[in-house]
């Protein structure tokens, strides 16, 4: 049975089918409305989300079918002791597929082994968040009509955030042509994924900078983070780095035209709202086409457990 635990779970054939599928959806939404009448997901996050979370669940509705789960696991049995191995055997019982969060890494891999229905990882601690992945691809492809040959700016928290972990595993099999990698020291990307990239992609140009004017200036995509207050130890380190990148319409001058300024969302203060009006600012669509590729993604699953 196939599980979305990680980026690595999909061919470059199947990001492709997956986005062409949901640019699909996105023109006619309602040869969709019945797809999976019957079926029933099983939302069970034990972090808070608003996109990641409600998107499935909207996605699953649009699609026909039904939605079961919780967003405060401390309504559940978790809070009297019960495993999570233990509470998705339960709950895969009740439902068609899986979509979860959990702050520990690795816990939906865990959860995949004692699931008797597909699982997706809709984030795992500071690990991986492979429909994010999807949602960022189905973005870029959207508004540049091709993944291939880009200048990819990074900014912010490359260190505790996910959303960048899963990002530049998936976009360097696409041909892409740099990443403008820009944190603070104490917050750049792990040195893990640094290695593989080199390992694996050794042409693609890697710039590690703390400004991030050069890769204003240089990129196609940009691609601005949250500092992620949640992992940090203690709020002084915290304090210190939290407005370390602020965009505003000023600095954007510098961006090329073309440009499109993505962010997966929720914004803390990375992106002034002066540019929510800029026509690069796609963050706001980029939240909203994540539920059209949800559905795709849904829809690959089932169908693959009915073959
Ligand atoms: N982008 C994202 O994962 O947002 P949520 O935390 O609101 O799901």
């Amino acid at each position: 049975m196939r599980h979305l635990i990680q980026p690595e779970d999909l061919s470059n054939q199947e990001f492709m089918d997956l986005i062409e599928t949901a640019s699909h959806i996105l023109a006619h939404p309602e040869l969709y409305k019945e797809r999976a009448k019957g079926k029933i997901l099983a939302s069970l996050f034990f972090e808070p989300s608003t996109r990641t979370k409600f998107s499935f669940d909207a996605a699953m509705l649009r699609l026909g079918g039904e939605v079961i789960g919780f967003s405060d696991s401390q309504s559940t049995s978790s809070q009297k002791g019960e495993s999570l191995a233990d509470t998705i055997r339960i709950m895969s019982g009740f439902a068609d597929i899986i979509a979860m969060r959990h702050p520990l890494e690795g816990a939906s891999l865990l959860a995949s082994k004692t699931s008797r229905v597909p699982v997706i990882n809709g984030g795992d601690g500071g690990h991986q968040h492979p429909t994010q992945a999807l949602t960022d691809l189905f973005t870029i492809y959207h508004y540049k009509k091709k993944l291939s040959g880009h200048k990819i700016a990074l900014i912010g928290d490359l260190r505790y955030g996910r959303t960048v972990h899963s990002l530049i595993k998936t976009l360097a099999r696409f041909k892409v042509d740099s990443f403008y990698l820009v944190s603070p020291e104490e917050l750049s990307m792990p040195r893990h994924i640094l290695d593989w990239m080199q390992a694996n992609y050794p042409d693609i140009h890697i710039y590690v900078l703390h400004d991030m004017e050069p890769a204003l200036r240089d990129c196609d995509i940009l691609y601005m983070t949250r500092i992620q207050k949640e992992r940090f130890f203690n709020e002084a380190d915290y304090l210190k780095l939290k407005n370390s990148y602020l965009l505003d319409a000023e600095k954007m001058q510098l961006a090329k035209k073309d440009a499109i300024l993505m962010h997966p969302l929720p914004r803390v203060n990375e992106i002034s709202i002066d540019l929510d009006n800029d026509p690069r600012s796609v963050y706001f669509e980029q939240a909203a086409m994540g539920m059209y590729i949800r559905m795709a993604l849904i829809l690959k699953l089932l169908e693959e457990c009915d073959d």
